[in-house]
């Protein structure tokens, strides 16, 4: 979603803001802006792509060297120029990520003052407000001596989550920066400070990074930091070095960030499975130092998650019931937030996430604890991220930077992290003995080359996809554990070639699909050589006697043959139960060659961002 950058140096940040903005592209937006201070404030928007915010600032050819940049994602107001950020009030200029849920009653109170509104958006607010602080406008408030205390008065009326960067031409030599809910980190460099909402963007300057903590509100000159906390107090964070290097955020040899994912899963998975490449057995230290005690005690699993990784956590599902014999439930986190629930103190509640900062996940992680639950655990590929500090046990996956808004490397980073966990689980309660221990961890480690013979099958799957090319529909179809496969399949096809897709457990195609099926109609058959295939070969045939054509991806050996409208791609070897890995692959690179044909923005579908930071 909404992405900040925001610099104070010795040179032109204008380069780096925008190269900022252009790496904060893969998360969503509709709009761009950018605000320096050269001779007093000066500010450019664009309505559409960072490249022409570019072209503006170069026309109204602007410098300098403190200075504010923005990607929008549209939430209060159109995707607009009026509404994209900065925005200002007289001579200071804000960017702000979050929504400020008070900001209607904020709003009339500073048009009440006299302000005049120029957007729809929320944040126009903070510029007024702290326009006011520093005027003493506000509730018999005494006017604020600088910028850095005006903003600190104005956040102390702010609803909601904010990450801000503000700018004034009154003090050209600050940037003040501060946080709720929302994340914002400093780069702290040699020739200057910097600030972003990702440390992806900062990477181009540095890689020494601190993080802000909620309430924290900074004043950055080119030489120092000063920083208060929530209280007000003085405080120092530690600078970090970010693991992340420049080129893991570059497109390389590929056409897209999607492509370049997929094939990275090989690799992905290897680094994330690197602890047990030598090991011949599994220690629960993997998950925190106090998972050994945490799994023995727990009684059941909840899963908490949104979008590709609840399809992980659906997965995961099968695999903990069946493996570790511990009953497992999965919630979408938007509607577990909001749904009165009976905790139970024995259950580990597992939340998922990708980035780590998806806003429903980590409201959905409070109010399960809020409710009673103690034993807490991330699965995420951020480790810095709000979600993972939040929760006592935690699994960092090694995917490497996702941009693809459509999650690739991600999900099956997760799937294996999720697998660790069963195995885990099952260990803890006498459920795995060390045959079968030694048997799937060698099954695991065998992963990465299982998934580059997938991958080797690209060329088979590029020519299926101009047969989807020019449908408007889709019908997936899975059973058990490759049930949520088929979902995770319709998703990709959904979001990124925006034909309808969807997703049926195949058993329930008589409760209504199959009214839609005609020869218009592809059917994705995921069609593993497992205990279900004969059930599955049966809903493929009411499938095949109503004209309906069928696409099944079938194990080597399950001997399901091509004929008229049953086209059959061969996959390898069933990969029991880890075989789910191997299907998503297939189906991922199924959707990037539909997308291909059908010409779409495959890195960035319309409407979608890759953080979902707001709810
Ligand atoms: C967005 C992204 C998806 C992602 C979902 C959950 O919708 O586009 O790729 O699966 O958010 O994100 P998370 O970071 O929590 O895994």
């Amino acid at each position: 979603m909404c992405g900040i950058v925001g610099a104070i140096g010795a040179t032109d940040c204008t380069p780096f803001l925008l190269q900022g903005l252009r790496t904060l592209e893969y998360r969503g937006y509709d709009s761009a802006g950018l605000a320096v201070l050269d001779n007093g404030l000066q500010r450019a928007r664009a309505k559409g792509r960072v490249a022409e915010l570019e072209a503006r600032v170069a026309e109204q050819q602007l410098q300098g060297q403190v200075g504010i940049a923005h990607t929008r994602w549209a939430t209060h107001g159109v995707p607009a120029e009026h509404n994209a950020h900065p925005h200002v009030s007289a001579g200071l200029a804000v960017v702000h990520n979050g929504i400020i849920e008070n900001y209607e009653a904020l709003r009339e109170k500073l048009q009440a003052l006299g302000y005049a509104f120029t957007s729809d958006t929320d944040t126009e607010t903070i510029a007024h407000l702290i326009h006011a602080c520093l005027n003493g406008e506000l509730d018999g408030e005494a006017p604020s001596a600088d910028l850095f205390s005006a903003v600190q008065c104005a956040v102390a009326y702010l609803q909601g989550a904010y990450a801000l960067a503000v700018i004034s031409e009154d003090e050209t030599d600050t940037l003040i920066v501060a946080r709720q809910g929302s994340p914002l980190m400093l780069g702290v460099a040699e020739d200057g400070h910097y600030a972003a909402s990702d440390a992806s963007a900062l990477l181009s300057v540095t890689k020494r990074m601190m993080y802000l903590e909620n309430g924290d509100v900074a004043r950055l000159t080119r030489d120092a930091i000063y920083l208060k906390d929530v209280s007000g107090q003085p405080v120092e964070r530690d600078i970090v070095t970010s693991s992340l290097s420049a080129n893991a955020v570059e497109l390389g040899e590929f056409s897209h960030y999607m492509q370049k994912e997929i094939f990275e899963q090989p690799q992905a998975l290897g680094n994330t499975l690197e602890m047990i490449s030598g090991a011949g057995k599994l220690e629960p230290g993997i998950f925190g130092a106090e998972a050994a005690e945490v799994f023995q005690q727990v009684d059941s699993v909840l899963i908490i998650a949104c979008g590709t990784s609840s399809y992980a956590g659906m997965t995961a599902r099968y695999w903990v019931e069946q493996v570790a014999g511990l009953p497992c439930n999965v919630e979408i986190a938007s509607e577990y937030r909001y749904r009165v629930s009976v905790a139970n103190p024995r259950q580990l509640v597992v939340v998922i996430s990708q980035s780590g900062e998806t806003a429903d996940t980590f409201a959905a992680l409070e109010h399960a604890k809020a409710q009673g639950h103690t034993h807490t655990l991330a699965i995420c590929n951020v480790p810095e991220s709000a979600i993972v500090r939040e929760t006592a046990l935690r699994f960092i996956t090694r995917a490497g930077p996702e941009i693809g808004v459509a999650s690739t490397k991600a999900f099956t980073t997760q799937l294996s992290a999720l697998f660790l966990l069963t195995l885990l689980l099952a260990k803890a309660h006498q459920r795995l003995d060390e045959a079968d221990e030694k048997a799937y961890l060698d099954e695991l480690r065998h992963l990465p080359v299982a998934v580059k013979n997938v991958l080797a099958l690209e060329p088979s799957i590029k020519a299926w996809s101009r047969h989807f090319a020019n449908k408007h529909h889709a019908l997936f179809l899975g059973r058990g554990r490759h049930y949520p496969i088929a979902l995770e399949g319709a998703l990709k096809l959904k979001e990124i070639s925006y034909i309808h897709a969807e997703a049926y457990p195949a058993g329930e195609l008589k409760h209504g699909p199959l009214a839609l099926v005609d020869a218009e109609m592809p059917v994705v058959v995921v069609a593993p050589n497992d205990e279900l295939l004969e059930k599955l070969k049966a809903n493929m045939q009411e499938v095949s006697a109503r004209g309906g054509q069928l696409y099944v991806f079938a194990d080597g050996g399950s001997q399901v043959t091509s004929s008229e409208g049953v086209n059959v791609l061969q996959m390898p070897e069933h990969y029991g139960l880890l075989s789910p890995v191997l299907h998503v692959v297939a189906l991922q690179l199924l959707s990037y060659h539909v997308a291909l044909v059908k010409g779409t923005d495959v890195d960035k579908p319309r409407n979608l961002a890759k953080s979902v930071t707001v709810e």
